[in-house]
């Protein structure tokens, strides 16, 4: 058959209306090359004879998967790079698009920017400052070859006991729908009159942005993990589904269908919803992605029937599925159901044009290699200030000072001697949380960054001296010349169902150390944690202070930048705090709202303002 180079072919011609070189190209395949187009595979089983023999349109990386351990992005473009040469050299030389989770920066790549989690900018309520970050972010996924980033997550999470609270920027929808702008970073911001619910990239510096997981994925009963969403449909569209059409409106590129369901019915296999209602009720025109090996799941035992389930997602509407790994079956039984009648090819055709028209709009055809000169941007200096400032807005001051009238902070950076102590002290990987390095992240020096204690010691004075235990001795608890203490404790990394808790205490003996310290010292409590945890009365007025730090990421320096005064926080509660874990779930409209600190609640150190 023809080399597409060797021929004319209008969808060769970026001069060409898009919607022109879509109908074209999608009129030259073959069912095998649109069904390939369709399937999106892990970066582990893209051999270049699968890409090839398969045509294969798509590549992610899981959590974490990575050419080796902290390889950098130049390592991460060369993988890319070498994918996409194989995607080039099929027939018609349709270019593959790499997909990652880069959901707080390019968070799998050494070295790149890490920003706080959602729940942290959601504490900022700040859309100006989500829309930076998107443009940050995607700058530094580009740099690594990568075009698409599987992010924002835009969950209303209603229940702290789910295991991505921390994904979800609120309880409240509003809020959400506020901080979508990270897509208009991302993507770039599209010109007035464009057409709601049709892709729009900006251009090279730009990602492939994806609006997830649609849809009710945070209000499942009791917050599990891919349960189930009950409410009826107005509730399920007022809370769960508004924030969708501001991203829609700002013309994100691909929507992730939810693992979960809605009354009983699972999203990937929702006609209603995925079709009637995102497609062509709400006029979304990019492609919808399944989660990653949902299909599996449609069939109980999962697995047990893949033509069954591949039948019900993609005639309920989805477009490119994330397998990962098991393609060639997919390939051939979607193949078979085709060819047999069970899949209209219109459905094909349908699920191929979203995916050719984001793939145009990204200008892939024209582009399909990484920008080299992108590199020296990865982990850049203003980029980590502008993490350093969402670090600083989102710092939420629950309590200063045992009397009021007498706050605790800003601390004296020029005090004679401090001990810092806790579990969360100095560890980076802490403070950055899930989706770091790894897919459920971990403890230690997982990249470049700055933790708590680093930041506190470049924040004070010379004359003082900084004592660090995580586990104080009794010794240094009974001195008498410690100034003050500041105990930084919290939760271990996790991700989605890993996360999901039936109770939420501070870990690691956490309440204990604070009681140790703030039993003998004046104490500044933080909490890194990617939700509310339960905070008994009597260990919270043994607290000095007490701040909600969320999981701020590779800046530690934004913390100390209001700890220490030179800038006022700001934060305010994106999430009710509850009094106890018996109330759950407690939202602002729940009947008895009677929390430990409301939704909205935050303390500035200057003002009296308690509550926005
Ligand atoms: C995961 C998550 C989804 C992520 C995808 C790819 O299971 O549910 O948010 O984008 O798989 O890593």
């Amino acid at each position: 058959m023809e080399k597409a180079e060797d021929l004319n072919f209008i969808y060769r011609n970026p001069n060409e209306p898009i919607e022109a070189r879509v109908k074209d190209l999608l009129s030259r395949m073959t069912l095998k090359e649109k069904v390939g187009q369709m399937t999106q595979i892990e970066r582990r089983v893209a051999t270049p004879s699968a890409m090839k023999d398969f045509s294969i349109g798509s590549i992610l990386s899981a959590g974490g998967s990575g050419p080796f351990e902290n390889a950098l992005s130049a390592d991460w473009a060369d993988m890319v790079d070498g994918f996409q040469r194989s995607a080039l050299e099929t027939r018609l030389q349709i270019p593959m698009v790499y997909g990652i989770d880069a959901v707080h920066g390019n968070n799998n790549v050494y070295g790149a920017t890490i920003f706080p989690h959602n729940v942290g900018l959601g504490a900022t309520r700040d859309a100006d400052l989500a829309e930076r970050i998107g443009v940050a972010t995607a700058l530094e996924v580009r740099a690594s070859g990568i075009q698409y980033t599987f992010a924002p997550c835009v969950a209303v999470c209603r229940d702290p006991r789910w295991g991505r609270c921390y994904e979800s920027y609120s309880e409240d929808t509003e809020i959400v729908r506020k901080m979508t702008s990270i897509i208009s970073g991302l993507q770039g911001k599209p010109p007035q009159g464009h057409e709601k619910g049709y892709p729009f990239i900006m251009g090279r510096n730009n990602t492939i942005a994806c609006a997830k997981h649609f849809v009710g994925d945070g209000g499942t009963h009791k917050g599990l993990n891919e349960g189930n969403t009950i409410s009826s449909y107005d509730d399920l569209e007022r809370i769960h589904m508004a924030p969708y059409l501001d991203c829609l409106s700002q013309g994100v590129s691909t929507v992730m269908a939810s693992f979960s369901s809605w009354n009983g019915s699972k999203l990937h296999a929702d006609r209603f919803l995925l079709t009637e209602v995102l497609k062509d009720k709400l006029g979304f025109k990019g492609f919808v992605i399944s989660d990653w090996a949902a299909l599996d799941k449609l069939c109980d035992p999962p697995g047990s029937n893949n033509r069954f389930c591949i039948l019900s997602a993609i005639n309920a509407g989805i477009d490119m599925v994330m397998v990962p790994f098991k393609f060639e079956q997919f390939v051939e039984d979607l193949v078979y159901l085709v060819e047999h009648g069970e899949i209209p090819m219109s459905r094909i055709d349908d699920a191929v044009e979203r995916i050719l028209r984001v793939k145009f709009v990204a200008g892939l055809f024209e582009h399909p290699f990484a920008d080299r000169s992108l590199l020296d941007i990865v982990g850049c200096k203003p980029h980590r200030d502008l993490a350093r400032e969402a670090v600083r807005k989102s710092m939420v001051l629950l309590k200063n000072g045992k009397d009021p009238r007498k706050p605790f902070l800003p601390l004296d950076r020029k005090a004679k001697r401090i001990l810092v102590a806790g579990t969360h002290a100095d560890d980076l990987g802490y403070q950055c949380g899930g989706w770091t390095a790894t897919w459920d992240g971990k403890s230690g020096r997982i990249t470049i960054g700055t933790t708590i204690l680093e930041a506190i010691k470049k924040a004070v004075g010379d004359e003082t001296e900084i004592i660090y235990e995580q586990y104080p001795s009794t010794d240094t608890l009974a001195r008498q010349d410690i100034s003050f203490a500041i105990v930084a404790v919290g939760e271990d990394p996790y991700a989605e169902f890993t996360g999901d808790r039936s109770e939420l205490v501070i870990p690691f003996n956490g309440p204990d150390i604070i009681s140790s310290v703030a039993d003998r010292i004046p104490t500044l409590v933080i909490l890194i944690s990617g939700r509310p945890l339960t905070l008994e009365p009597s260990l919270l007025e043994k607290m000095d202070a007490l701040v909600a730090a969320w999981l701020p990421g590779s800046e530690g320096e934004g913390m100390t930048d209001v700890i220490f005064g030179d800038y006022d926080f700001e934060g305010k509660l994106p999430v009710t705090w509850f009094k106890s874990f018996e109330q759950l779930p407690l939202n602002v409209e729940s009947n008895s709202y009677d929390p430990l600190y409301p939704f909205g609640f935050g303390l500035t150190c200057n003002k009296k303002k308690a509550i926005q």
